[in-house]
């Protein structure tokens, strides 16, 4: 049996800590589909197709690792490519109260689809998209935070000089 695990998530944009969560994600399943929200609650930074293009520069050509937009319910979207395994990051406490609700939320969706937490390395556990996004905005040094892509598609976004 092939076991496929969704890895959802905004990405907006894709960090270190996100590329961590997808080597270890494959520790776990034959095939892992990184799923982007197309539509997250706020209005995003980059457009999906340009995350998802980051995301593909940050992690590599795995064949066992393929990208896809989503609109609407996760547990559909898990539904429609037969996964039964959906991983997401835990960096501390603080994420906890959310995810435990949206994990229960997702098995009252879809009994069958587990959800699984998996620990980024301690390094990169304080990292966060949102948290890039303000250290660009204002002209902070992001590169060691993001790939190398992430870091140019941040810089044409914000310029240093811009205020
Ligand atoms: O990176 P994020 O923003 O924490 O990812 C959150 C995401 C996109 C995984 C979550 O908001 C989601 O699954 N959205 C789709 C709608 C849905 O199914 N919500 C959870 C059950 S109510």
């Amino acid at each position: 049996m092939t076991r496929i695990a969704i890895y959802p998530g905004s990405f907006d944009p894709p960090t270190r800590g996100h590329e961590d969560l997808v080597r270890r994600s494959l520790t776990l399943a034959d095939q892992l589909i990184v799923a982007v929200a197309r539509n997250s609650a706020k209005e995003p930074l980059f457009p999906v197709d340009e995350r998802i293009a980051m995301l593909r520069a940050a992690t590599g050509s795995d064949p066992r690792v393929r990208f896809e937009a989503f609109d609407g319910l996760l547990a559909d979207f898990a539904k429609g490519v037969g996964a039964t395994i959906v991983v997401r990051g835990l960096r501390a406490v603080s994420d906890f109260e959310y995810e435990f609700q949206m994990a229960l939320m997702n098995r009252q969706l879809h009994p069958s689809l587990e959800t699984v937490f998996l620990v980024p390395a301690v390094d990169l556990t304080y990292l966060s998209s949102s948290l890039v996004r303000e250290v660009a905005r204002h002209g902070g040094e992001v590169r060691p935070l993001v790939h190398p892509a992430v870091a140019e598609a941040l810089a044409r976004r914000f310029p240093r000089n811009a205020t």
